[in-house]
């Protein structure tokens, strides 16, 4: 199986370029933002738990995430492999993620990371604010915490995987068609 690593800032637009691949790539699509806002949507004791966190721009525990994905991966697919988006987040899920695949003799196939400049972050995700109404852009200060967060915790990933010789960046400031088109190109 393959497994990829769509990563990048909020807004970068992994959520985007994610459904693309999917589709022409045939892969298994997992967002663990899209997941825990279903599980806020249902009022699951997850979601109760997630939806403070998510509502100020703070992660959600790094068991929490990797639970979800543990499950996805132990269920059944026909397709050629994985896309993970949003996932991992800290280094500490990048070493979770390493454990659960070693256990079944797999390895992260690629990271390709979108990326962006803040300014960009900060513009396309008020506009979405106003489209698609989600809780954690309507905040101009939520957005900075996230792109706080970003360059804190989920930064330090992209030496991590470049150690790993699995980086591969793309620009994610041309338009939704250029920037697939170059993820297409780079993608092993
Ligand atoms: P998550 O849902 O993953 O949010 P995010 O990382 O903040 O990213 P976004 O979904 O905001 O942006 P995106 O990169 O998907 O861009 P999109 O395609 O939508 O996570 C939400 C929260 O859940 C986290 O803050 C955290 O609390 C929690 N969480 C999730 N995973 C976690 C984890 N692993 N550990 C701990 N906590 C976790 O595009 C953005 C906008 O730009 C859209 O309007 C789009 O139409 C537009 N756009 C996209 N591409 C372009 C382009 N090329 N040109 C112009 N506009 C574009
Ligand atoms: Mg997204």
């Amino acid at each position: 199986m393959k497994y990829y690593i769509l990563f990048g800032p909020p807004g970068a637009g992994k959520g985007t370029q994610a459904k693309l691949m999917a589709e022409k790539f045939n892969l298994l699509h997992i967002s663990t933002g899209d997941i825990l806002r279903k599980e806020i949507a249902a009022q699951t004791p997850i979601g109760i738990q997630a939806k403070q966190l998510i509502e100020k721009g703070n992660f959600v525990p790094d068991q929490m995430v990797v639970e979800l994905i543990a499950n996805i991966f132990s269920s059944s697919t026909n397709k050629s492999g994985f896309l993970l988006d949003g996932f991992p987040r800290t280094v500490a899920q990048a070493d979770m993620l390493n454990d659960l695949l070693q256990k079944n003799k797999e390895e992260v196939t690629q990271v390709i990371s979108l990326s962006i400049g803040d300014q960009t972050i900060f513009d396309r995700l008020s506009k979405r604010a106003k489209i698609e109404g989600r809780a954690d852009d309507a905040d101009p200060a939520t957005i900075q915490n996230r792109i706080a967060t970003y360059h804190k915790k989920t930064e330090p990933l992209i030496e991590y995987y470049k150690k790993l010789n699995k980086y591969q960046v793309v620009d994610g400031e041309g338009t939704i068609e250029e920037v697939f088109e170059n993820i297409s190109k780079d993608i092993k």
